[in-house]
């Protein structure tokens, strides 16, 4: 299979205070950890999007700056991964697990996911309207893995996701989730990156 990654850098980090894929962590900016890890997992090529050294331009929504990385990915590319510069800490086994879960022709598309331990709930404008099962919620996380033909056709369709497992999912995809790492967190907020330097000793 021909498998190429592509690494969103291209977010203003509200939350975190100023955009974050230059942050450090171990001597290397976030961007580089998410670039690295998807080559040493086993894609052939990897597109940035974002203000980085041969970087591309981002767009206004995640789906946004995914779509212009999408449009750099050779056309031959059978399979491609979408990863968070804002997860560092994804290791090359998990990469490569996702690009083994792909060999099997029934699944469209990879989510890597962490069971819940709080209980989570449904709300509208404060009011609990429905509590999932726990066992049956788990939190998402990158790199997401998607056969080429099928994302780039779920990207083309209307509509806002904050993934893009959510998008496939749409567009009638099978997407399967694969174990998801504990250190393989987001750095979201301001004090996720001290976090982050104390959880990568013990990477
Ligand atoms: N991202 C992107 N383009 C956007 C929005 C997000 O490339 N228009 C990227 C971010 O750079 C990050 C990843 O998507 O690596 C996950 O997004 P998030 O953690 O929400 O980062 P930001 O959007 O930068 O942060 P915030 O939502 O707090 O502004
Ligand atoms: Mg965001």
């Amino acid at each position: 299979m021909k498998v190429w990654g592509i690494v969103v850098a291209a977010g203003s980090g509200e939350r975190f205070g100023g955009g974050k894929h230059n942050a450090e962590i171990a001597g290397k900016p976030l961007w580089q950890h998410a670039h690295d890890v998807l080559v040493a997992g086993g894609c052939e090529g990897v597109v940035v999007v974002g203000d980085v050294p041969g970087g591309v331009a981002g767009g206004g929504r995640r789906q946004d700056s995914v779509a212009n990385g999408l449009a750099q990915v050779p056309a031959d590319v059978e399979v491609v991964l979408v990863h968070d510069a804002a997860r560092p800490a994804a290791t090359s086994g998990l990469v490569a697990a996702v690009i083994n879960r792909l060999r099997d022709p029934a699944v469209d598309g990879v989510v890597p996911a962490l069971s819940v331990t709080d209980t989570i709930k449904i709300h509208d404008a404060g009011v609990v309207t429905a509590t999932p099962p726990r066992a049956q919620v788990v939190a998402a996380q990158t790199p997401q893995g998607f056969r080429a033909d099928v994302l780039r056709s779920a990207h083309r369709q209307p509509g806002d996701a904050t993934d893009d497992a959510e998008l496939v999912e749409r567009a009638g995809g099978r997407v399967v989730i694969v174990d998801g790492e504990t250190t393989n967190f987001k750095l979201t907020h301001r004090d996720d990156i001290e976090r982050m330097r104390r959880a990568w000793r013990s990477v």
